[in-house]
């Protein structure tokens, strides 16, 4: 038998066992084909607990100075690709310690005190999160300026704005861009929120009843740049909510990409031609000549389901655990790699996308123009004249209809014949009566008159420069 239990993983965990495992149950145990993406933070993790325990005096200074100097040459096999990684060795862990000891023998053997892969996992995964929410922000800022840069330039555009889907009232173009930077903005504060629950450090919880030694975890915790600590050490081990939280932002914020992902798609077509999107961000089709699909729009849009199902997936991999660590929580990995790196090409494309959009502002315009969406304007201009709102609402019913008979819009309608559908309508009800007097007369805060989303746009880029 070796004296080195990690260096001959083939039997096992320790004289315990007497078989080695089977090659299935290796395969379906391990985890290293894919948590080795943990490795900084796990070397990370493993050297503020080895200074930790060298100030404690657990360990000697040279130990702590041998762990240094094998984590040093372990991040460099690692980056440089010469790292042996081995599925006896099941995860990220055990391969790193075991290379460990490899390298400078009995230090290595010492790090793991006081630890255990319980608390060393979740500080792993909190810290790794923790880099890619810092990573996102700036994704979710630069979809933001993306979209106000476009509305800054777009406040005097008209399009029509639907409700059902169906011609409603004017609204600027702008307004309905700054719609989803408001979306955007909010991701952003249920990220940074998310973030002060993520941002706080297991290790010390062991395996899940704390430890005997003299730990200091305060020091650990400021040496790693966490908030707080693990208050109770079953729960440190064993929950996952940072990860669930973390899942639910990145499905909320999907599906804000997915609906505004949808619009680019309805906007491009033919029926609607309000833009038109960057030859790079179309593909052709393989029988249609004619045909350019928005295609990244719809895989944005059809990616959401991945995200949001990897949150269906985190819930029910935690419904049903007991106190305190089940290896059920290996399986949070895959599904949090898979939700950081689609929500991070999503927002990078969509943005570029963005930047990239032709406008069709007469388009837009034409389609406004269609829908009689003035007619709440002319209801509004017969109250404001006395008519109370429900006979206002019917009068304007049946200039619709005389509008709709003669093939006009609102504005086209005669004077004459707007007095004939009712006497209170003069000859000052012809301005109310045109788009832009209708999208400028919206001028409540948060409406879409031109200077309230003048106003937003100079709030929201005074927020994004600080960002
Ligand atoms: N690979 C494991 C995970 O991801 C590490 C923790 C293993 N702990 C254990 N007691 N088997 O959860």
């Amino acid at each position: 038998m070796s004296s080195d239990p990690l260096a001959n993983k083939a039997h096992a965990w320790s004289a315990l066992f007497s078989e080695p495992m089977s090659e299935l149950v290796k395969r379906y145990t391990a985890s290293v084909g894919f948590d080795r993406r943990l490795w900084q933070a796990d070397i990370q993790g493993s050297l503020a607990h080895a200074q930790m325990l060298a100030s404690v005096g657990l360990i000697s200074a040279a130990d702590l100075d041998a762990i240094r100097q094998g984590m040093a040459q372990i991040a460099d096999e690692i980056e440089s690709g010469r790292f042996e990684w081995k599925l006896e060795l099941e995860d990220v862990h055990l391969n790193i310690e075991a290379r460990l000891t490899a390298l400078v023998g009995d230090a290595g053997k010492r790090l793991h005190t006081g630890r255990s892969r319980n608390d060393q996992v979740a500080t792993d995964v909190r810290l790794w999160l923790r880099g890619e929410i810092d990573r996102l922000q700036p994704l979710l800022a630069a979809i933001q300026r993306a979209l106000v840069t476009l509305a800054d330039a777009h406040v005097e555009t008209v399009m029509p704005g639907f409700t059902h889907l169906q011609v409603a009232q004017p609204v600027s173009f702008a307004h309905h861009l700054l719609a989803y930077v408001e979306m955007f903005a909010r991701d952003s504060e249920r990220l940074a929120d998310a973030r002060r629950r993520v941002n706080r450090l297991p290790l010390g919880a062991a395996a899940l009843a704390g430890t005997s030694y003299p730990l200091d975890r305060a020091q650990v915790a400021r040496e790693l740049g966490f908030e707080g600590l693990c208050e109770n050490s079953l729960d440190a081990v064993s929950d996952r909510d940072f990860a669930l939280e973390f899942s639910a932002f990145a499905s909320i914020c999907m599906v804000h990409v997915s609906r505004l992902a949808e619009e680019i798609v309805l906007w491009m077509s033919q029926n609607f031609g309000f833009i038109d999107l960057a030859d790079r961000y179309c593909t052709g089709s393989s029988i249609m000549p004619q045909k350019r699909n928005p295609d990244v729009a719809e895989l944005a849009r059809g990616k959401t389901g991945r995200v949001v199902g990897h949150l269906m997936g985190l819930l029910t991999l935690m419904k049903g655990q007991p106190l305190a660590y089940n290896k059920d929580n290996q399986e949070d990995k895959e599904p949090l790699f898979d939700t950081v790196d689609t929500l991070c090409d999503t927002l990078r494309i969509m943005a570029e996308m963005i930047e990239g959009l032709r406008v069709k502002p007469d388009a837009m315009e034409r389609a406004a123009r269609r829908g009689y969406a003035t007619a709440t304007d002319l209801a509004d201009y017969l109250v404001k004249k006395g008519l109370p709102f429900r006979d206002a609402h019917e009068a304007v019913a049946h200039a619709v209809k005389a509008a709709l008979a003669r093939g006009v819009d609102l504005a086209e309608l005669t004077p004459a014949e707007l007095q004939a559908i009712h006497p209170l309508i003069g000859a000052d009800a012809a301005p109310v009566l045109t788009l832009r007097g209708s999208m400028h007369a919206r001028g409540v805060v948060g409406g879409t008159a031109p200077e309230q989303v003048r106003t937003r746009i100079a709030a929201h880029q005074a927020r994004l420069a600080a960002a």
